[in-house]
């Protein structure tokens, strides 16, 4: 007998047996594309910490969707930020917001685009928090509830096929799903930022918005990096609160929480490849550091083998571009 016996490099040895054995596959049809939205007219403003990733002008969202659309990406998540901000977020849930106009105006582009909205009044308060501020800078839980219930409700009035709180206050799905039935939106889905930790890798995110906190951190509300079974907890809650799809965010550094969620339920599964790990990649690119493109179809395949069904992310047009040849 001779050793090895076993011989894995015999299923490698040629690209057409490699594509045979191969046991993930990307697709164009997870990829959801984040769009910044700004006021104005025919402003397309590059995220400088963000590279090929802008702020879009209303007017200007329906082309960049119609785009999107040609390349086969099947759903978009908006992201407003507003004009003027406030203490308690009210550009949020106003019916002639930046996110609802935009909404608008991607339905009537591209009717077929499965428009999802973030929901959460960061990118709005003046303090740059999740939920309203108490006398002592407190994060107020209850009291925040009912905004999120009203953006979720202007949002879906506009046209949005799906909205996403991304808040992490505690019994905010059930509230929003309450708040979308009472105003005749039962059949508006919700993404659920389920696990989401206080990242650092948020940090071209928050220049894009304007949203960096103005005291404090978000530690009281995110959660701890350290965390896994939490993550399963607050899966568990928002799927009981009757979620449709979970989300885990960030995706790179978490793929061990995507894979724990996937193995122990059984929804349509969510990561976002967030800001951050965007700017990684493009920052060690432009340096000839990293090979961009193997490396960002190298993270975008990773996230899908850990579980997750749909990805959230900045590189959606190229990665599609790359998924169509
Ligand atoms: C909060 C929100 C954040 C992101 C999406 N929704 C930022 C935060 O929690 O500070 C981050 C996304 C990214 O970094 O790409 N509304």
């Amino acid at each position: 007998m001779q050793f090895p016996q076993y011989r894995p490099r015999r299923l490698r040895a040629t690209p057409t047996l490699r594509r045979m054995v191969r046991e993930s596959r990307l697709s164009v049809d997870m990829l959801i594309y984040p769009i910044f939205v700004i006021h104005g007219k025919g402003v397309k403003s590059e995220i400088s910490s963000m590279p090929g990733n802008y702020r879009w002008s209303v007017d200007l969202v329906g082309a960049e969707a119609k785009e999107a659309a040609a390349l086969g990406i099947p759903a978009v998540i908006l992201f407003g930020i507003p004009e003027t901000k406030d203490a308690v977020g009210s550009a949020a849930y106003d019916n002639d917001g930046v996110v609802q106009r935009a909404v608008r105006e991607i339905k009537a582009a591209v009717p077929d685009m499965v428009v999802i909205t973030d929901v959460c009044i960061d990118e709005y308060t003046d303090h740059g928090h999740c939920g309203l501020v108490g006398p002592h800078g407190e994060i107020l839980n209850d009291e925040t509830l009912s905004l999120f219930g009203r953006m979720a409700v202007s949002h879906a009035a506009a046209g949005a096929d799906m909205v996403a709180p991304s808040d992490m206050m505690d019994g905010r799905i059930g509230f929003v799903r309450n708040a979308l039935d009472e105003q005749g939106f039962s059949n508006i889905p919700i993404m659920a930022y389920s696990a989401k930790y206080a990242s650092g890798f948020y940090g071209p995110f928050r220049e894009a918005c304007d949203s960096e906190p103005a005291f404090g951190d978000r530690r009281s509300y995110q959660m701890d990096p350290a965390n896994l079974n939490e993550g399963l907890r607050e899966a568990l809650l928002d799927i009981q609160e009757n979620a449709d799809i979970i989300m885990v965010k960030p995706a790179l550094p978490y793929l061990d929480v995507i894979r724990a969620i996937k193995d122990r339920f059984n929804i349509p599964l969510a990561a976002y490849n967030v800001s951050g790990e965007y700017a990684m990649i493009e920052a060690a690119a432009r340096l000839g550091w990293l090979d961009r493109e193997r490396c960002m179809m190298e993270s975008l395949l990773a996230i899908h083998r850990a579980g997750a069904d749909m990805i959230l992310t900045y590189f959606a047009k190229d990665a599609a571009k790359v998924l169509n040849r």
